[in-house]
């Protein structure tokens, strides 16, 4: 990680850290069975709710935001719950995520639901959300202004109704013959590049910035959200399991219409035969990837994620982002198009 990015890091994901940890009840000692699974996903207790700490993930969201407050001109720490808000938002979208797709693995742990069952992980989901509205009203202890808080407040719950309108949107796919690149498009915009625009747009509205200068920085979260899913379904292919911490084959056994099977299908005849089947054959998986690997798939969506990239640049740079934080910016949108987890 170069420079400024890793003086942002160190400076802000401490406070995050604690300002997560007390909005989800996380004091010493082992919490109740309620509070433990929350704390089990974010990695701090173990599945006997003993306190462990494994990763929480790579927490580029508030990152983003905190970064986007400060490039603005504002100062970081009256962002901090609108951070911590959207990184539970994330989280609460991701243990129900696992449920929708039936994934065992999470950040190279057994996910919620394995665990608790699928009742009590919906359960703890729909507590992760409510918690997440109820980081953001912490804002107003940070002196930000009322108004501020009420239009981040909306933007927040419209962001929330987009998410899961995605969600929708690609669990729907699974069964549809038919996707194209705007459906696809459409998709990702909803499942994920709506929330990392979400967090550049309040970074900066909480730092001051103009109207136009808050729609740049909006636009450079929305096509860098775009870069990042495209890059997440290149890894739900080619990554390396033990780095993702997540299972690598579920995108195809479960049929995603990601952007490099969309580009195969339209490719290969073969895989839309293989795909036409009502069951997965045996050997379906490593069938798929041989025709993907063969028809330049994973070129086509490594293009389409270093377009996406460039786009976010230019926004940035129209957003006329200042000091190290700007620079933090580029070297984040760098460092995530080459990620390997
Ligand atoms: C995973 O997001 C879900 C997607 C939108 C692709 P991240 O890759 O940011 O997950 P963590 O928080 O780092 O585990
Ligand atoms: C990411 O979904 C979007 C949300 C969780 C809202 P994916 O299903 O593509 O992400 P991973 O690969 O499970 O992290
Ligand atoms: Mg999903
Ligand atoms: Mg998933």
């Amino acid at each position: 990680m170069s420079k400024e990015l890793k003086n942002a890091s160190e400076q802000y994901l401490g406070a995050l850290e604690q300002e997560l940890r007390s909005v989800l009840n996380a004091g010493p000692g082992s919490p109740d069975t309620f509070y433990g699974m929350m704390h089990y996903h974010m990695g701090w207790v173990d599945e006997r709710l003993q306190p462990f700490q494994v990763s929480s993930g790579k927490q580029i969201r508030p990152l983003l935001c905190l970064l986007c407050c400060t490039a603005s001109g504002g100062r970081w720490q009256q962002a901090l719950p609108a951070a911590a808000a959207i990184e539970l938002l994330h989280n609460f979208s991701l243990i129900h995520d696992d449920i929708e797709d039936a994934s065992d693995t999470r950040r190279g742990r057994t996910t919620l639901w394995k665990i608790w069952g699928i009742e009590q992980a919906i359960n703890s989901g729909d507590s992760m959300f409510a918690i997440a509205h109820l980081a953001m009203n912490r804002l107003i202890e940070r002196q930000v202004e009322a108004a501020t808080v009420v239009s981040a407040l909306r933007r927040f719950d419209e962001t929330c109704v987009h998410l899961t309108q995605g969600q929708h949107a690609d669990m729907s796919f699974e069964t549809r013959q038919q996707v194209s690149v705007d459906d696809y498009l459409a998709m990702i915009t909803g499942k994920t590049a709506i929330l990392l625009s979400l967090c550049a747009e309040l970074g900066a509205l909480i730092g001051g910035a103009d109207a136009h200068k808050t729609a740049h920085f909006a636009a450079f979260g929305l096509q860098l959200g775009l870069a990042f899913q495209v890059q997440d379904d290149i890894l739900g292919i080619w990554g390396d399991e033990s780095v993702t911490g997540k299972s690598a084959a579920t995108d195809v056994t479960t049929r995603k219409k990601t952007l490099p099977i969309l580009y195969g299908l339209e490719k290969s005849e073969s895989l839309r035969k293989l795909y036409a089947l009502p069951e997965n054959s045996e050997d379906f998986v490593r069938q798929v990837v041989a025709i993907l690997d063969s028809c330049g798939a994973k070129t086509y969506a490594s293009e389409a994620a270093l377009a996406y990239s460039e786009s976010a640049l230019s926004h940035l740079e129209a957003a006329q982002p200042t000091g190290e934080a700007g620079e933090a910016l580029r070297q984040l949108a760098d460092m995530l198009l080459r990620r390997n987890s």
